[in-house]
């Protein structure tokens, strides 16, 4: 029995790296299914989980996670069952219901060649076997882990943990088949510390409790990406409804301000695409390393405290991640080869709900700046190894899947439907997405399936006729790509021009006009001085000013801009990003270290970081000392940051 099963191993693991490196056309495929997802080790065709029970004891002196992970099963009769891992330590492995398990062996594979996808854990079971019990531990290559010190949080008291699972990060924190094709619901019971409150991407508490076990149900099923929890000292704000926000508390009074918009975000979304279907929908605002803008763990988004501008004007972030409770939580993409089918019309939904929130102006604003930052990457991806990203449908074996996280996906996608929305209207485009979220909640799609439901269900029944293919499988934009211009970022691009002319655009004007005076019955003549303030135009047309500034710019007239407009000091990552990393590329890098030293030390997200580190490791001397920098502070950076810089820095 044990030899059959490690000689069944060995065949397993053989050619499972027979596959990862040549085309998946072979018999082997039945055994390894390495085509069934390229990013999982997984033998979903032949078992799969249907629920996890998870069992949870968070240490934070040891920066460990110990574990245990129950698999309910659903066996279509095969003799070993595949999960993956990378950077945990397994125990033992048991079957049977709870109380009533019997260990059994396991193997580990070998780590693949670029350790992207880890190790597959292969464990033997019988033919009818149900239930795996997975005993582990984390350990400091838990990438999906973020451990911060008192002294990386607000209330510098308290530690706080979180998760990133999305990509292929959840294998490095639980054991499981970690393929966005599978769903499952799931349970946990987690124990941390007694004076701190866990939340997970399922039902939670409101606050803390004195014995430090929280237990989480999550009855709708997700993909593996979507486990995420968190650890911290937290406190919880409620909008009434079903909406609300977490914070630690020294940040709660200024996120419930900040996200006040959000049951109007809410009343929205589900007037557009259908009812909410998750109960709840809380946002936790994390601690600065969080490296990514938004995630849209369900029931409880993850958010980037650069969020709190104290003007709202980051919002749609919030926009978009309450969007991914359709497009990507309800109805999930297959494998990551369709990232697009998650972002590209989660951006197109967050527009939508801008607009019904805030007006069309402000989202077309949105979708230009975004198309300007899509084009630039676009030209970028177009001459490098990889042209064939700016596909929509990507082909992402062997490759790190977030190589596919790109503008394309985002934007290119959501373009995607603008462009059909302007060909079949938007009132029958909205009907056609409602049926679509109808039709695949709780469900995975790739862009096959798309590909005939919008035939049957929009362009024949309308006898139009559409190039989605072209959009789909081919390289760059399509001709038809619908253009949105702004006539308020026109003028903001004026400004700029004007003021890199030479022109005195921030000096005082002075202008005399005729004043109707109270009790006189003759105008005055009054002297009037018009100045450009900052408040006169939002964050986003600010960024077009400073994109608009001419190539030959020099530093003096740099200079003079941010003394009338203080863009280096603004409480806003957005506009702080765009001026310094100008700023670094016109050679004007020394005189404003501090600020930039101060900025990146502080903040995580990589959307900041990335530019900022890569426009310094241009020039030698700002290169050295960007090394020193990322030294000092990057343990104040969660893994996904970290690896994406030291690559830059290399
Ligand atoms: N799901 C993404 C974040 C993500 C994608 C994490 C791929 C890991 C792998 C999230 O919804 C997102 O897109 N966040 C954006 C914000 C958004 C407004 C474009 C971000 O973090 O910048
Ligand atoms: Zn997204």
């Amino acid at each position: 029995m044990k030899l059959l099963f490690f000689s069944l191993c060995f065949l397993i693991l053989f050619s499972s790296c027979r596959n990862r490196k040549e085309s998946n056309n072979s018999s082997t495929d039945s055994l390894v299914e390495s085509n069934y997802n390229d990013h999982s080790y997984s033998n979903l065709d032949s078992i799969n989980t249907t629920h996890l029970d998870l069992e949870l004891d968070v240490d934070f002196n040891n920066q460990t996670i110990y574990g245990i992970a129950r698999h309910t099963m659903n066996n279509k009769g095969t003799g070993s069952a595949i999960f993956d891992i990378k950077g945990l330590q397994i125990k033992k492995v048991t079957l049977g219901p709870k109380g009533n398990e019997r260990e059994t062996d396991f193997m580990i594979g070998k780590m693949d060649a670029d350790s992207i996808l880890g190790q597959p854990l292969i464990v033997s079971i019988s033919k009818k076997t149900n239930q795996v019990n997975i005993y582990y531990q984390t350990t400091k290559a838990s990438e999906a882990l973020d451990w911060l010190d008192t002294a990386m949080t607000s209330s510098k008291t308290k530690p706080f943990l979180y998760t990133q699972g999305q990509a292929i990060l959840t294998r490095t924190w639980i054991p499981v088949q970690d393929s966005p094709s599978n769903r499952f619901t799931y349970a946990a019971q987690v124990k941390v510390p007694n004076d701190l409150l866990a939340l997970m991407s399922a039902k939670n508490p409101s606050k803390k409790n004195t014995t430090g076990i929280y237990n989480f149900t999550m009855e709708k099923a997700i993909p593996s990406y979507l486990i995420a929890l968190a650890v911290g000292d937290i406190a919880y704000h409620s909008y009434g409804g079903n909406t609300g926000v977490y914070a630690e508390k020294e940040l709660i009074d200024a996120c419930a301000e900040e996200f006040d918009a959000l049951p109007k975000m809410m009343d929205a979304a589900s007037k557009l695409y259908g009812k909410y279907q998750w109960g709840q929908y809380d946002v936790l605002v994390l601690p600065y390393s969080f490296p990514f803008g938004g995630m849209e763990n369900p029931r409880l988004t993850f958010a980037n405290p650069t969020l709190l501008t104290g003007d709202k004007s980051l919002v749609s972030v919030i926009a978009h991640e309450l969007a991914h409770s359709w497009s990507g939580n309800l109805v999930t993409n297959n494998s990551w080869d369709d990232f697009w089918l998650n972002e590209g019309f989660t951006v197109y939904f967050e527009e939508r709900i801008m607009e019904e929130i805030y007006g069309k102006e402000v989202a077309d604003i949105l979708a230009e700046i975004e198309f300007f930052e899509m084009q630039q990457e676009m030209k970028e991806i177009s001459s490098g190894d990889h042209p064939e990203d700016t596909k929509l449908h990507l082909k992402l074996k062997n490759r790190n899947p977030d190589d596919g996280m790109t503008q394309i996906a985002y934007v290119k996608g959501a373009f995607f439907l603008k462009t059909l929305e302007a060909k079949v209207g938007r009132a029958q485009l909205d009907e056609f997405l409602n049926s679509y979220f109808e039709s695949f909640k709780f469900k995975t799609i790739n862009s096959k399936q798309f590909e005939s439901i919008l035939q049957e269900r929009l362009l024949d029944p309308n006898k139009i006729k559409f190039n989605y293919k072209e959009w789909i499988y081919e390289e760059g934009l399509p001709k038809n790509c619908v253009k949105i211009v702004s006539k308020r970022l026109q003028n903001m691009t004026e400004l700029a021009q004007n003021f890199s002319a030479g022109q005195p655009v921030f000096e005082p004007k002075i202008h005399y006009e005729y004043q109707k005076i109270k009790g006189k019955r003759k105008k005055k003549k009054v002297k009037v001085v018009d100045q450009i303030k900052r408040d006169d135009f939002i964050v986003q047309e600010w960024q077009v000013f400073i994109r608009n500034l001419d190539d030959n710019i020099t530093i003096d007239q740099l200079n003079k801009a941010d003394n009338a407009m203080h863009f280096s000091s603004w409480n806003n990552s957005e506009i702080l990003t765009e001026w310094l990393v100008l700023n670094i590329q016109k050679g004007n890098t020394t005189k404003l270290r501090p600020e930039i030293k101060k900025f990146i030390s502080k903040v995580g997200r990589r959307k900041y970081l990335m530019p900022i580190y890569r426009a310094l490791s241009i020039n030698p001397a700002d290169k050295k000392w960007a090394k020193e920098v990322f030294e000092g502070c990057k343990s104040n950076y969660h893994a996904v940051s970290k690896n994406s810089i030291a690559e830059v820095l290399k």
